[in-house]
């Protein structure tokens, strides 16, 4: 079997588009490369756990997984926003247990250790008695958090750059679409028998395989004239849009003078339509598997619009059916001898490259500190 450094080194992230390969299959499913990953990249990166709207007002926390770590974030009496692994200094216990919900202190349900909303022990019962103890030092554990249009990042690493860095031009890329005035309407699980990297790729094609996979999709797209721009760690792909009849569902609910899709390093993706908006948040399992949270915003959430807004959702529902059979394929095909890695088009497929490049320099970083550590 091939050490990690060997497999790693079957990828030239110097290649010009012209010469690139995809990163190659074992990057698809070794374990090996899915705990590398979850070190060097899901530990490192900001990574989405949820919207500010659901954390406004004081006592409002949610919760989620960053990288195998439990984590809570919770907005204080004070209105400031906080997080913390979610992880009892007791006995490691998971101290919220509801997705998301309002309190006014955090209660662990083993043993009964009190929280407050900062994150201080205030209390434990039956606990005189002990010697050197200061509760001052068994607060949760803090983590990074910041918001950025209506999203809540979250960021394992103490030593990371500000979530502003890492989004970098991508903040004033999506300004002037003003995504923030847009409410959050519903949302759709997919769970995937796929590598997290294989969805992504499928979103990062420039368009590739809408025409022969998105039928509906294809027809209210300019195909010919779809963009793709690369920068810092986003690719925005953009298409003009035209009319069409020839699918009503689409046509009537994909609307605007351009499609918008926004990808950020490594697993968010933002797509806009005029008054539209749904976000892909790409969480790793395994490496046969993943799982994909769509949520969908709209600019009008009252009752009158109630079936516009479902029907557009049962059109993303129906795009994203005709991906996930390809996905699953992929994977499949991903781990056949006869497979190794494969070309990319010049015209259409540089948003992947960009991935591969990205997720190779700190693959490839990473396993150089492990290993310096390790000497
Ligand atoms: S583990 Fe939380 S109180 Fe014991
Ligand atoms: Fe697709």
């Amino acid at each position: 079997m091939s050490s990690i450094a060997e497999i790693l080194s079957t990828y030239d992230d110097h290649a010009p588009l012209e010469r690139a390969s995809t990163i190659p299959g074992p990057w698809y499913v070794d374990p090996r490369m899915a705990e590398l990953e979850r070190q060097t990249v899901f530990s490192k990166t900001w990574q989405l756990i949820g919207r500010v709207d659901q954390l406004q007002q004081p006592g409002q926390f949610l919760r989620a997984t960053v990288a195998g770590e439990p984590i809570v974030a919770v907005r204080g009496t004070d209105g400031q926003l906080r997080a913390f692994y979610n992880v009892c200094r007791h006995h490691a216990a998971a101290v919220v247990t509801e997705p998301c919900g309002v309190a006014q202190i955090l209660h662990c349900p083993y043993h009964g250790w009190n929280y407050g909303l900062d994150g201080a022990l205030k209390g434990m019962p039956e606990f005189d008695g002990v010697e050197n103890f200061d509760r001052k030092d068994h607060g949760l554990v803090p983590v990074r958090v910041d918001t950025w249009e209506n999203f809540v990042f979250i960021n394992l690493d103490p030593n990371a750059a500000p979530l502003r860095d890492f989004l970098g031009a991508l903040v004033r890329r999506m300004e002037p679409l003003g995504v923030s005035k847009l409410h959050y309407f519903d949302r759709r699980v997919y769970n995937i028998a796929c590598n997290w990297k294989v969805f992504v790729d499928n979103y990062l094609d420039g368009g590739y395989h809408v025409p022969h996979l998105h039928k509906g999709l294809n027809s209210v797209l300019d195909y010919k004239k779809y963009t793709i721009e690369n920068e810092d760690r986003y690719c925005l792909q953009s298409s003009p849009m035209v009319e069409s009849d020839e699918d009503a569902a689409t046509g009537a609910t994909r609307k605007g003078d351009r499609a918008w899709y926004f990808w950020q390093y490594p697993n968010f993706m933002i797509n806009c339509y005029a008054g539209y908006m749904d976000t892909n948040l790409v969480i790793p399992v395994d490496t046969d598997h993943c799982t994909v949270i769509f949520e969908f915003f709209f600019d009008d959430i009252s009752d009158a619009r109630r079936a516009y807004n479902t029907e557009s959702i049962v059109v993303g529902d129906r795009v994203q059916g005709e991906d996930l059979g390809i996905c699953e394929d992929v994977q499949r095909g991903l781990k056949s001898r006869a497979y190794g890695a494969g070309r990319l088009s010049v015209r259409r497929e540089a948003g992947e490259q960009l991935f591969h490049r990205l997720l190779a320099g700190d693959l490839k970083g990473g396993l150089d500190k492990t290993a310096a550590a390790a000497d």
